[in-house]
């Protein structure tokens, strides 16, 4: 890993950062990709996360600039000791270079120290980068999966957004 890059414990003040990131990771690099579903990704959703649960998010950091992010919950639906690694993201121009990796470890052993035996995460299919992470570097195993249905009302009527 870069030698300058600090793993620390998200705190309110870098819900903005973590936004925006995510915005960038989630929304924006997916764009092309029009099957894409991550679009719930919402400033709400991590304002959620950090009010909920902020001894499960972590942050990487350089020089005062945060490029990466690792985001849990304490149980994954209504499965009390199962954890859910739900967010995970690290700047483009700082990827390759171990810090996911550092980001779920901290995570991992956060987890670990509440006494949660298990962690899930779900990596969408076509998402080689984050596959390969979990399953080779980091020891998740494929449990299940799962295809995405959709169906679009041919006769629906196009929503106008209020403003
Ligand atoms: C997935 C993501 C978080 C990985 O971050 P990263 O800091 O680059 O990951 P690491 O450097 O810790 O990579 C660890 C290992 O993962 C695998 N990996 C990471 N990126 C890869 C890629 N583009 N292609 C293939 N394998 C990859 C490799 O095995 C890598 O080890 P290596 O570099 O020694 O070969 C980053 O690519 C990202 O932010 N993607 C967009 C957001 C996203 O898809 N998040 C996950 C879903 S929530």
């Amino acid at each position: 890993m870069t030698q300058d890059v600090k793993i620390r414990q998200m705190t309110i003040d870098d819900i903005i950062n973590v936004y925006k990131l995510g915005k960038q990771a989630f929304i924006d690099e997916k764009k092309a990709d029009k099957s894409y579903v991550y679009s719930y990704w919402s400033l709400m959703a991590v304002a959620h996360i950090t009010q909920e649960n902020i001894e499960l998010a972590y942050v990487a950091e350089t020089n005062g600039r945060l490029i990466g992010f690792a985001l849990g919950h304490p149980q994954y639906e209504h499965i009390s000791d199962v954890g859910y690694l739900e967010w995970l993201a690290v700047s483009k121009e700082f990827r390759r270079k171990g810090i996911a990796t550092q980001l779920v470890n901290h995570l991992l052993a956060a987890y670990k120290e509440k006494g949660v035996p298990k962690v899930v995460t779900d990596v969408k299919g076509t998402n080689e980068e984050s596959s390969t992470l979990f399953q080779e570097k980091l020891g998740f195993k494929l449990k299940e999966s799962v295809n995405f249905l959709e169906l679009t009302f041919k006769s629906a009527k196009k929503r106008t957004r209020k403003k």
